[in-house]
């Protein structure tokens, strides 16, 4: 340990979880440019994480392999998650998002962390899905715990809003919900949001709950579409679906996912496939009953339609592998 909880160190000792993921890489980035000690927990055969950040591998499942491989019974400052279930299956969800957690908490306050950075969602205000009441249950578990925390909720990153760049350029309609303007959101680059995780260490205001989103007004899925065109210099075309064919799709999937967990699994993304398509990510004013993008706060400068522009251009896009969830 390096110093009080009131009065942080410039240089902490942190220990990382999920540091392979979007915003864990850049978390990892981020909390080295700011001078932190990093120790990334990963599962064996990692690659691509920062030369100068400590790699220790293991299984963040099991809480032998979190004690032995990853705190190793050393001293620690910060815990900073970034870990969450990539399929957002029901199972998965529980037991990463909570249980994984859970267990990783109660060794980090072996290790004498006084702070934990958690990354959460902004959807969790308005929990209808598994993986939200999962993330809400260990934000609970965290919350009691006496430690100090940051559970950062960001909007929408931009990978999530970058999947029809590829159909678009094939010469096909921007598919919409709905008219395309059911929902809006004030979206947050990865390395705007990996430095916000990291300035969580050093701002002790940034403690509680931290809905956060990108820089200027939200907007709709149409208007993205109308991005994408306008920098392809095309003219737009949209296809719009109705939500009551989600509808139909959802209640198909959840009778047949009595049949078999495969298909219960394919009914829970097709809820949440349903909820995005239908659920702003912005703040959510209950109040009112009206998601608020004013009271949304905002952070960094990265915009969406520069990511668009970059990625028209030739910038390379993330692979989201198997896993196009989150
Ligand atoms: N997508 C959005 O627009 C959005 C918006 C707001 C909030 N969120 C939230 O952000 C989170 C996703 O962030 P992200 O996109 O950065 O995540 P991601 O790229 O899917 O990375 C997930 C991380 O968790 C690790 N992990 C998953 N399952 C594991 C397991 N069984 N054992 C050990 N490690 C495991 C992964 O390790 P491996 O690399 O080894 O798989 C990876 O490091 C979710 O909680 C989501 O709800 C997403």
């Amino acid at each position: 340990m390096t110093g009080a909880p009131e009065d942080p160190p410039r240089r902490q000792r942190v220990m990382l979880l999920g540091g392979t993921g979007t915003i864990g890489r850049a978390a990892a980035q981020a909390l080295l440019d700011e001078g932190h000690e990093v120790v990334c927990f990963v599962r064996p055969g990692a690659a691509g994480l920062p030369d100068n950040a400590v790699i220790r591998t293991g299984q963040a499942t099991d809480v032998a392999s979190l004690r032995d491989d990853a705190f190793r019974g050393e001293g620690f400052d910060v815990m900073v998650s970034c870990l969450a279930s990539r399929s957002g299956s029901p199972e998965d969800a529980w037991a990463i998002d909570h249980r994984a957690h859970v267990m990783a908490l109660d060794e980090a306050r072996r290790a004498g962390v006084h702070h934990v950075v958690l990354l959460s969602a902004i959807c969790v205000q308005k929990p209808r899905l598994a993986f939200q009441h999962a993330k809400l249950a260990f934000e609970k578990v965290l919350a009691d715990s006496g430690l100090a925390y940051s559970i950062v909720r960001p909007t929408a990153y931009f990978k999530s809003l970058s999947g029809q760049i590829d159909r678009i350029r094939r010469g096909k309609p921007f598919l919409l919900f709905g008219d395309g303007q059911l929902t809006a959101t004030k979206p947050i680059s990865d390395h705007d949001l990996g430095r916000y995780i990291a300035l969580c260490l050093r701002d002790s205001s940034l403690r509680g709950i931290l809905p956060i989103g990108g820089p200027g007004p939200a907007f709709t899925p149409r208007q993205q579409g109308q991005w994408l065109f306008e920098l392809l210099g095309w003219p737009p075309r949209f296809r719009c679906v109705p939500v009551a064919m989600l509808d139909a799709i959802v209640a198909t999937l959840a009778a047949l996912g009595t049949l078999s967990p495969k298909l219960r699994e394919k009914a829970e993304l097709a809820r949440i496939g349903r909820y995005y398509a239908t659920e702003s990510m912005l703040t959510w004013d209950a109040g009112t009953g009206r998601y608020d993008a004013d009271t949304t706060p905002s952070f960094g400068s990265d915009t969406l339609r520069d990511h668009y522009a970059a990625i028209l251009a030739g910038a390379p896009e993330q692979d989201l592998g198997a896993h196009r969830v989150f």
